[in-house]
């Protein structure tokens, strides 16, 4: 990053392949987990590596899954354009399993989460969140089903609106007309 650019200002004109995510459900992910400086987090999958990114940037050391080759190479150039040497990208298939253990978060947004659960919970250690993004409530029911074969403690789920205001002149402030209402849940797991 340039000397003057925070990472909102990097972000915004870093490459994008897939839907990224946005800054009111990632500000969620760091407030309900608690996620700091010094924590080990697996990410999947990068995507654009924005949530990677995100989390780099708080000082995490982050290992990112990307199985697509194509979305590798975008945040791959994206993570190397940062200058992040604490955010380290992998071209692996993560529902094939995760090498790191002791970790302290671990953040899905990609098809099939469900498929990763056993690997997350092996790979968390106690006390560890596992982070969930989904566009779809079915996706969350798949998700359950397996969540309860773990010592998982109990979900939360959130869905967040976010709703801009604008200040029109001197004359008048009043909401935006159109709102960033529905972009997915966010399903925080915790290991026991
Ligand atoms: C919606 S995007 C993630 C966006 C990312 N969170 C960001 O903020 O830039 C989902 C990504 O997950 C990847 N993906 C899907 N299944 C995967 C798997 N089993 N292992 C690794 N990556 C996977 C897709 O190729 C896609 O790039």
């Amino acid at each position: 990053m340039k000397s003057l650019e925070n990472i909102n200002d990097f972000l915004r004109k870093a490459k994008r392949g897939p839907a990224v995510i946005t800054q009111k459900d990632i500000g969620d992910i760091i407030a309900f987990t608690g996620c700091t400086h010094d924590w080990k987090v697996v990410d999947a999958g990068s995507g654009s590596g924005f949530l990677s990114l995100f989390l780099g940037n708080l000082g995490c050391k982050v290992y990112t899954y990307e199985k697509e080759e194509r979305f590798f190479d975008i945040a791959s150039a994206n993570i190397k354009k940062a200058g992040f040497k604490n955010v380290k990208i992998k071209n692996a298939d993560i529902t094939k399993g995760i090498k790191e253990k002791d970790v302290d978060l671990v953040t899905l947004d990609m098809k099939n989460p469900e498929r990763v659960v056993g690997h997350a919970f092996k790979a968390l250690k106690s006390g560890g969140y596992l982070v969930v993004y989904s566009m779809h409530i079915e996706q969350i029911q798949d998700l359950w089903k397996e969540v309860q074969k773990y010592e998982f403690g109990k979900p939360k789920i959130l869905e967040k609106l976010q709703r801009e205001w604008q200040i029109e002149g001197d004359t008048y402030t009043r909401p935006k007309t159109q709102m960033l209402a529905h972009t997915g849940f966010l399903t925080f797991i915790r290991k026991i």
